[in-house]
């Protein structure tokens, strides 16, 4: 992680869960880290908390809602002007409704297309077009995917698990547009299995009962967890393009 010390990372969906995680880690590491989301008060408050134990790098907490492009082309004006660069881009932000294909509402679906799908394409678009603009040969996206990407459970929001196929054709898309201009920016996907997080508390906001027996279900994994996977993206050699890993609790059957 040596050579990532004071450089800049984006980390979508900071105010919770894996995000939270990740920019903590990141900052203890020496990054400069920039946490999104709309709940901006969070990543302020985790900002602090690195602050005052001393962390190495830093948070810059922005307020933006993914669903919305206008204010993700403010995020990366307000990178532009502070930074000036950006190296790192972990599209992280996501969200499942407890919804079905044959009678969900369409808000629902168009809210996960919107932060699983577009908002991941937008921001990885606007974290290369700045990568280059800097003139940083040797960045690194990274798409916070789902074991939902790899295959289909018997019961479950079928939209969600559409938005991470997708993503998974994303991601190899990406590599493909990236060797075709012989550009030496990564792309790798981190697809976990059952994380204890606000996710099923979020999906089952009218039903937290259910959601609280998810992860007491089996011994979830937790942020920390992925955490370290992505350090394992960000740390490999730069010879090496990461492409997906695959991670589920030890107890997860499906
Ligand atoms: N937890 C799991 O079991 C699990 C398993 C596989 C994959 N994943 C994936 O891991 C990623 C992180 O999930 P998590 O488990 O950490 O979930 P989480 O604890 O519910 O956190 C979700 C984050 O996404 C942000 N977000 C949601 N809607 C947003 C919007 N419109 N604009 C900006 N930010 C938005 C939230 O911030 P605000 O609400 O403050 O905006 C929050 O920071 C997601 O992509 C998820 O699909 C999770």
């Amino acid at each position: 992680m040596e050579r990532w010390r004071g450089r800049i990372a984006l980390v979508t969906g900071a105010s919770a869960g894996i995000g939270a995680a990740l920019c903590r880690e990141l900052s203890r590491q020496g990054m400069q880290v920039v946490g999104c989301a709309r709940n901006v008060s969070k990543i302020q408050e985790l900002a602090e908390e690195e602050k005052e134990r001393g962390s190495q790098g830093s948070i810059h907490a922005i307020k933006c809602d993914l669903t919305q492009e206008p204010e993700i082309l403010s995020m990366f004006d307000e990178i532009r002007q502070t930074f000036g660069r950006l190296d790192v881009c972990i599209n992280n932000a996501g969200l499942s409704h407890n919804t079905t294909l044959l009678s969900g509402r369409t808000a629902d679906w168009k809210n996960m297309i919107d932060v699983n799908l577009l908002a991941l394409c937008i921001c990885t678009r606007e974290a290369v077009k700045l990568m280059k603009e800097a003139n940083v040969a040797n960045g690194q996206i990274i798409h916070i995917s789902s074991m939902s990407g790899h295959r289909i459970p018997e019961q479950t929001s079928f939209m969600y698990v559409g938005t991470k196929v997708m993503v998974r054709a994303i991601t190899e898309g990406l590599r493909k547009e990236f060797k075709a201009e012989g550009s030496r920016i990564r792309v790798a996907s981190i697809s976990p299995g059952l994380v204890e997080t606000e996710f099923e508390y979020r999906c089952f906001a009218d039903d937290l009962d259910t959601a609280k027996s998810i992860y007491e279900s089996i011994k979830c994994m937790e942020p920390e967890d992925i955490v370290q996977a992505i350090l394992y993206v960000l740390g490999a050699p730069q010879r090496v393009e990461v492409h997906d890993i695959l991670l589920r609790p030890l107890e997860q059957k499906v």
